[in-house]
């Protein structure tokens, strides 16, 4: 198998979180809710795992580290637990329906969001943004870079304005946690959702919330803890706040060795071979007649993810013919960032997406040109 859907979710694992999984799954214990030694032990896991998530994002205080299911539940949780009636957010034309549905079911009661508009590109304009706040503008809500484009955002220049007009900066990492360096402290970050099954090798899931020291947020749902049981009410502890129910401690031991591993190879390095590989692929498609690349230009200005339409033909049939015949996977249509294919001008059609990994070869990128080449004269 030839996989390039790593934007959905990374394939292969290292070994290390295959093994860690496996095991943690044999000796789990119920972390933080028992005295005895394989609850203690998941304990001593999940702390590891947050420590690691910590000196990823650079975050000081580990207790502000939520481990939810996936982003999409994170971003929930930062928009519904801050979020009320009169308050006015600002997002883009670029993001995932797993910003925009939550913001929609706000917007019904009574949240004001505005949709900052992207470019052909997908890019973003700080500017825009600055021009969009209002007296009532409490927070920025922006992905770190599109599931569709691969377009990077400008976070930190964001981050700035957000500080300087004093609002919440809300982050969705989930394309970018593992593959660009992220600072909550340098981006004046105040939210950060990340992926723990993409760029940072976990299972699937798993995820987290960063929240700053000092914002509060409500909890999506309310029950054990662990902690307080004395309390017929939520503990106000960070993270217990927010992390109500036992976790998914195998998939929370897994997310540590995948940290470990991107930390062992350097994010740096899995960029630049993500980045050489994500220009082998253009430069090798860009020769193929009828095929149309969106996203950036610039190679700088995106990360390993690259959106194709070849002529009017069916993306979801090129799709299914790269699996069948070539055994390659990637993912046709819409990726559930409809607001994003309407930016590009690919809503109708949809678009073929690779989404390259740290685990793609110079060769597979060369036998995908290949395949495609096949594909686009009609040889099959
Ligand atoms: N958000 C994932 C994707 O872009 C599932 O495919």
């Amino acid at each position: 198998m030839i996989y390039f859907d790593n934007a959905a979710t990374s394939w292969p694992k290292p070994e290390a979180v295959y093994k860690e999984v496996g095991k943690v799954l044999r000796n789990c214990g119920n972390p933080g809710r028992g005295g005895h030694k394989l609850s203690l032990e998941s304990g001593r896991v999940i702390f590891e795992a947050r420590q690691e998530i910590c000196s990823m994002f650079n975050i000081k205080n580990f207790l502000r580290v939520v481990f939810t299911s996936n982003t999409t539940e994170a971003l929930n949780i930062a928009l519904k637990g801050i979020l009320k009636e009169g308050d006015h957010v600002i997002t883009s034309s670029m993001e995932h329906n797993s910003m925009i549905r939550p913001l929609m079911a706000l917007k019904d009661k009574g949240v004001e969001v505005t949709l900052v508009q992207g470019d052909i590109e997908g890019k973003i304009d700080p500017e825009d943004i600055k021009k969009s706040i209002k007296k009532n503008t409490k927070m920025i809500a922006i992905t770190h870079a599109s599931n569709v484009t691969g377009t990077i955002m400008p976070v930190e220049e964001i981050g700035n304005i957000a500080r300087e007009m004093n609002l919440i900066f809300l982050v969705d990492a989930a394309q970018t946690a593992g593959v660009l360096p992220i600072d909550v402290e340098k981006y004046n970050i105040d939210l950060l959702a990340f992926a723990g099954h993409k760029g940072l090798y976990g299972p699937q899931g798993t995820g987290g919330l960063y929240v700053r020291e000092g914002l509060e947020v409500f909890p999506l749902k309310e029950g054990g803890t662990g902690s307080k049981s004395e309390s017929i009410y939520q503990p106000d502890l960070m993270p217990d706040k927010l992390e109500s129910g036992t976790p998914n401690t195998p998939g929370i031991a897994g997310l540590k060795e995948g940290v470990r591993f991107i930390k062992s190879v350097g994010i740096d390095a899995v960029y630049r071979h993500e980045k050489k590989l994500t220009q082998m692929l253009i430069d090798g498609l860009k020769e193929i007649k009828g095929i149309k690349i969106y996203g950036p230009h610039k190679i700088e200005d995106r990360v390993g993810v690259v959106s194709i339409t070849l002529e009017d033909r069916d993306v979801g049939e090129i799709s299914y013919i790269l699996d069948r015949n070539f055994d390659i996977a990637t993912r046709a249509g819409l990726h559930c960032a409809a607001v994003a294919h309407s930016t590009i001008g690919t809503i109708k059609s949809g678009t073929l997406r690779f989404g390259i990994g740290y685990f793609n070869t110079e060769d597979e990128v060369q036998k995908v040109i290949k395949a495609m080449e096949m594909i686009s004269q009609n040889t099959l």
